[in-house]
């Protein structure tokens, strides 16, 4: 069969439901105008597994080692990982001449982490920059991460041909020597500053590969969506030293809140800087940072991955599979308040109205100023017509400080819903 007839085998919706999958799993937004482009690429892996885009679904959202590796697969035929030597050297520039000197004045150890490194070329020259700035480079640590588990094993073996290096000088050549004809191995001197893993930004701990003082994540957030952009900001968030700074694409955080960072503009760039009152970086937590041995990485990836196969099992209306996933990652971490609010969902698609009012009596009792779990239970309760109970909740729900315009507005309805029905 050509992937041609194989694309028949797609059954009606489960592209979109593939594409969504693909955005939960790893931030990639798959726009309108590509979706024949993601159903052209389905139907090669159909076609090469002999599936039907059913069961190619249920593996997709299985939690074992073949799911595992289809994924890989499929990350690899969409996640676009274009990438060169000295990319961007306006950018690199700022970061030579404005950030490593800035650092210089107070750490004596630099830790700067290239999230979406690809296959290592933006790692190498952050490296080779630094040991250009004189710094004593045995205090340096690069971190390169990035989900396509190929792109980092060949970040690890530093073996590259000359279109990576199509924006490099001479000069920087001398930091490799040729293997054969047409490869080039980085210099061992080089290497040594620097370490790979495989991490997913959106679904993975970063926090694990300790603080950094600079992070560069360029050309990664064009392809996500905007809730996207925001988690996996907040995480970057969290693990930036005070003054940290971020580094992007240059129009790719337009449209984001960056209210936690300071905005530097440079003649040919913009870079952040995170405010100090911003940072959880503690000088004690210098002994936190943990070993980032891949082992450790991947633990907690599969910690994650519980959850979100629990998220996209419900999304895909299989709520047994969602139910299962979801107590295997409870197990792991029983006060989760996300992984509780699901447990919730859950009960409520089942029509199980006792255990969705049982769930959201425990969300408010583990979390009592989350506004959500008393609007979700004044809902229950208004359905099942106990106007008293609602008026009481109401009460309480609309003192809480934490309330967003989008909670008060619903407060506001379920109020006049509940004394129009008790009239
Ligand atoms: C275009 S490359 C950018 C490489 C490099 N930063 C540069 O600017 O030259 C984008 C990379 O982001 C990676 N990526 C996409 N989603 C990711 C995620 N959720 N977690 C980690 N890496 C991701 C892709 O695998 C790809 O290698």
């Amino acid at each position: 069969m050509s992937s041609c007839s194989h694309s028949r085998l797609i059954q009606e919706g489960d592209i979109e439901k593939i594409a969504w999958l693909i955005n939960k799993r790893s931030g990639i937004l798959i726009k309108t105008s590509e979706m024949t482009g993601l159903r052209n690429k389905v139907a090669i892996r159909l076609k090469a597994l002999n599936f039907d885009s059913d069961r190619y679904l249920k593996l997709l959202t299985d939690s074992g080692i073949d799911s595992h590796r289809e994924w890989n697969t499929l990350i690899g035929i969409i996640a676009i990982g274009e990438t060169y030597f000295f990319r961007d050297k306006d950018q690199l520039n700022i970061i030579k001449y404005s950030v490593i000197p800035e650092l210089l004045k107070t750490e004596s150890e630099i830790r700067i982490l290239s999230a979406g490194c690809a296959t290592g070329e933006e790692v190498y020259s952050l490296a080779i920059l630094l040991k250009e700035s004189g710094y004593d480079c045995s205090k340096a640590k690069i971190y390169g991460v990035d989900l396509n588990e190929a792109s980092i094993a060949k970040a690890k073996r530093g073996v590259y041909t000359s279109w990576s290096f199509r924006g490099c000088s001479d000069k920087h050549r001398e930091f490799f020597a040729k293997t054969d004809n047409t490869h080039w191995v980085i210099a061992s001197s080089i290497k040594s500053m620097v370490s790979f893993h495989t991490l997913n930004l959106v679904v993975d701990e970063l926090l694990h590969l300790g603080y950094f003082d600079v992070i560069v994540c360029r050309n990664v957030f064009i392809y996500f969506d905007r809730a996207s952009i925001q988690l996996v900001l907040s995480k970057f968030t969290e693990c930036l030293k005070p003054n940290g700074f971020l580094i992007t694409g240059h129009t790719e955080l337009c449209e984001q809140n960056m209210d936690k960072f300071e905005v530097i503009n440079y003649n040919y760039g913009v870079i952040y800087q995170l405010r100090s009152n911003f940072s959880n970086f503690r000088s004690k937590d210098k002994e936190r940072v943990v070993s980032s041995s891949q082992s450790q990485v991947n633990l907690v990836s599969q910690d994650n991955i519980d959850m979100v196969l629990a998220e996209s099992y419900y999304h895909l209306g299989q709520l047994d599979e969602a139910q299962v996933a979801l107590m295997k990652f409870l197990l792991k971490d029983a006060t989760n308040y996300k992984a509780n609010f699901l447990r919730f969902l859950i009960a409520k698609k089942q029509g199980d109205t006792k255990q969705a009012k049982e769930r959201l009596g425990e969300l408010i009792f583990l979390y009592p100023e989350s506004p959500d779990p008393y609007i979700e239970l004044i809902k229950c309760l208004l359905q099942d017509k106990e106007y008293k109970a609602s008026s009481r909740l109401l009460s309480v729900v609309s003192k809480l400080k934490t309330l967003s315009p989008q909670n008060k507005l619903e407060i506001e309805r379920l109020s006049s819903v509940c004394s129009s029905c008790r009239e």
